[in-house]
């Protein structure tokens, strides 16, 4: 229509779309082939390792099939319509007016409404199946602490750091976090749940593959969050029997330890936990510059804030370390102590420094 146009020739003009068109196609082809390609190859994830990532998977595989199908057709259409009714060679006109076609609308209302509804039953019952309770669910708390992940197994009474579940149980994790949101994210069971303070969140878990597979944070939390991980290990229900035991082992024997030596135990953490990374104490044979000096610490933790008695006030140190800040010193102290150290190990560790006169 316009001058520059009718002065081509157009014999030219047609040649350039015809080239134009199949450079399109043969990019897009190439483009589909190389994802087709790369998604066989190298998969996003690995199988599936629990009974709820095999029903997920089975799931999304079915629609991605109802989202490829709708793809082809509409892009087929597409495509089609390029072809037959493009413009054709010479022809100047304007197309036909159309206003509306009732039995279109209709089709192309329906059929997206039916698909929607078949994948929103097909969800729900994958949904309604996953958290099915069993009666020989297994329970586990899960904390989350800025930037750890904490489990307590209520029946045995024990914590650790470590997710160990048996093979083919359910487990029922009770999630909460103990300050900013987090989310728990198995990406082997493709199972992830926000994780909130001040309310409980449920999941459910059964590990279906043995192995042991990473437990990663995916809400974005704070400098740490990339480092807020953790793994969860699938073993046979002798294995996780076993493990069990071993803790409780563990945990007594730290306790007796304790309570025979409270002081030698104390001295024992401090190294442990690397308060000798950053803070001097003689008797530890410690020499970091990082935080204050605590030699003498026993004597004046009692003085230092009014109405807070020493083995407060060093508790508080520990485990809330930007609420006593000592003057000249930046706030650089691991905000996950609470987390970390074991309530026999944080008495251990109190005693010991409220004996450094
Ligand atoms: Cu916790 Cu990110």
């Amino acid at each position: 229509m316009s001058q520059p146009t009718q002065s081509n020739a157009p014999g030219d003009q047609r040649a350039f779309d015809n080239t134009s068109k199949l450079v399109a196609i043969a990019i897009g082809v190439l483009a589909g082939v190389a994802g087709i390609v790369v998604g066989i190859v190298k998969p996003f994830l690995s199988d599936a390792a629990s009974t709820q990532g095999v029903l997920i998977d089975t799931l999304f595989g079915i629609t991605l099939g109802v989202a490829t199908a709708v793809f082809v057709i509409v892009q087929g259409f597409l495509l089609y319509s390029i072809i037959r009714f493009g413009r054709q060679e010479g022809d100047e006109t304007d197309a036909v007016p159309v206003r509306g076609n009732v039995r279109l609308e209709i089709v192309w209302t329906a059929v997206p409404a039916v698909v929607i509804l078949f994948i929103g039953l097909l969800s729900y019952q994958v949904l309604a199946e996953i958290e099915q309770p069993k009666a020989d669910q297994l329970t586990v708390e899960v904390k989350a602490i800025q930037y750890a992940w904490q489990f307590y197994y209520p029946e045995q009474d024990i914590t650790t750091s470590e997710l160990h579940i048996p093979l083919d149980r359910q487990v029922h994790l009770k999630l909460r976090s103990q300050d900013v949101i987090h989310s728990f994210w198995v990406p082997a069971f493709r199972i992830k749940k926000d994780v909130m303070p001040d309310r409980v969140t449920e999941t459910y878990i059964t590990g279906s593959e043995l192995g042991t597979y990473p437990v990663v944070c995916t809400e974005l939390c704070g400098a740490g969050h990339s480092v807020m991980r953790s793994q969860v290990v699938v073993e046979s229900d002798a294995d996780f029997q076993e493990w069990l035991a071993s803790q409780g082992v563990a945990k007594q024997q730290a306790a007796a330890a304790a309570a025979a030596d409270p002081l030698a135990a104390g001295k024992q953490a401090f190294n442990v936990y690397g308060c000798n990374a950053c803070h001097a104490l003689t008797s530890a044979g410690a020499v970091g510059a990082l935080g204050p000096k605590l030699d003498g610490i026993g004597t004046r933790a009692g003085t230092t804030v009014a109405g807070q008695s020493a083995e407060e006030y060093i508790k508080a140190s520990i485990l809330k370390p930007a609420a006593h800040m000592a003057p000249g010193f930046a706030d650089l102290m691991p905000k996950d102590y609470e987390l970390r150290v074991t309530p026999a190990d944080l008495d251990a560790l109190v005693k010991y420094l409220m004996e450094e006169k």
